[in-house]
């Protein structure tokens, strides 16, 4: 072991040692270590009084990593990069959802019928006959965006997906995704697909997927370009084919998607999950308020009336207010009760719904932006919207 080793093993076991990291700072810069830099001092630099050698050593780290990143997107990623042993270890592992566990199901969805007709025939019905789907020259696979405001279950619908198809489910965060290490991203988004191919036919959900895919002029960080690179690889299947595999995507903001990955052969289906109908809002309800004690002539068709635009988060909400309304009266002293109308309308009054301000963006790119109609089934419903309750909301 030379000097520098032993320090870095002295710092290993005592981590917060400011004074030896002080030290050893200027000396990996020197040797370039920067993914030593990161793991042994980025901590520390985040403290309040941490000495100027340390935070300098992990920002110009940083800074190196991003450019070695960068150069290496220039390399072809068609084919796998070569892992480094060491690096194994940082790399994720990726199952898929385990079939028992995941108990939601279409019927389990509110309302959204127009949505469940849609994915029926798109996804759910494709897989299940695939010869049938061939004869007419259609085939599973491809990608789908899902997009609509937060909260309107858009995670929810796609575990619904999972439950409704006989495929191998895989539920992936950008964060699973995103590694620390050089290349190492990269690597993870091929061993995604690879691990997803090998057990076809699959469904790969990526959640937030503008984490991943915003419009680069948005970008404050460059060096996500090469993990970007590899990703759109993987889905046009330059590496391997994608038959029997399906790639949806779900996101808050498509108008901050790049338009790279939305062509032809990319996520080229863009899905709307709008606000939940008044039934969905019904179902919501139901579904949240089974699970506590409430008086058995709860009248939740009529609340569902009055909570048009609120987003299914909103509704879980509002249930978890009257409940705790409650609770604090039983904690004050009071008897223990039941949940009353009266608890859920009171809870109610206060509240707004949360979509208005994601709507009112939308309405703007639907009549400034609908470029190739991607946005059509967001106009359609703020047109239907529009009809019934034209006034009622500030943007109409
Ligand atoms: N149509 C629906 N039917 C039943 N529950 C719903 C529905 N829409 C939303 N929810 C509820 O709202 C919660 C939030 O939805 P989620 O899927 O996390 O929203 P998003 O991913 O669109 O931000 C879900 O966990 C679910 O309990
Ligand atoms: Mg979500």
């Amino acid at each position: 072991m030379n000097d520098l080793d032993l320090l870095i093993s002295a710092l290993q076991t005592s981590p917060n040692n400011l004074a030896l990291a002080q030290v050893l700072a200027p000396q990996l810069v020197q040797a370039s270590r920067w993914v030593d830099i990161i793991t042994l001092l980025a901590a520390l630099a985040q403290q309040h009084d941490a000495p100027a050698a340390i935070v300098q050593s992990v920002d110009q780290a940083r800074a190196r990593l991003a450019e070695l990143q960068a150069q290496a997107s220039a390399v072809r990623l068609a084919e796998p990069l070569p892992v480094a042993h060491d690096d194994l270890e940082h790399l994720a592992n990726f199952a898929p959802l385990n079939k028992e566990r995941n108990t939601v199901r279409f019927a389990d969805v509110g309302g959204m019928d127009t949505l469940k007709a849609v994915a029926q025939m798109k996804i759910v019905q494709p897989f299940a006959n695939p010869a049938l789907f061939k004869k007419y020259g259609k085939t599973a696979g491809g990608g789908i965006l899902l997009y609509g405001p937060p909260g309107c279950g858009k995670t929810y619908f796609a575990k619904a997906i999972a439950g409704e198809c006989d495929a191998a489910f895989f539920n992936v965060g950008i964060h699973d995704i995103l590694n620390l290490y050089v290349g190492n991203s990269e690597r993870n988004v091929q061993r995604l697909f690879a691990t997803a191919r090998s057990q076809r036919p699959a469904i790969l959900f990526i959640d937030e997927l503008d984490a991943l895919g915003r419009k680069r002029d948005l970008m404050r960080h460059s060096n996500l370009t090469s993990t970007i690179n590899a990703f759109l690889a993987e889905l046009d299947g330059a590496v391997s084919d994608n038959d029997n595999l399906l790639v949806i995507g779900a996101t808050n903001a498509p108008w901050d998607i790049d338009s790279a990955f939305k062509r032809p052969g990319r996520f080229d289906q863009l899905l709307f999950v709008p606000p939940p109908d008044a039934k969905a809002r019904q179902a919501i309800l139901d579904l949240h308020l089974t699970k506590r004690p409430c008086e058995t002539d709860l009248d939740t068709t009529r609340l569902s009336q009055d909570t048009e635009q609120f987003s299914g988060a909103d509704l879980a909400a509002l249930v978890d207010e009257a409940a705790s309304r409650v609770l604090t009266e039983v904690l004050g002293g009071g008897a223990e009760r039941p949940i009353t109308q009266a608890d859920l309308l009171a809870a109610r009054k206060p509240m707004k719904a949360s979509t208005q301000e994601w709507l009112a963006t939308a309405r703007n790119y639907v009549e400034y932006a609908n470029e190739g109609g991607d946005y059509s089934d967001v106009a359609q419903y703020l047109d239907g919207a529009g009809q019934s309750k034209r006034g009622k909301f500030g943007f109409f």
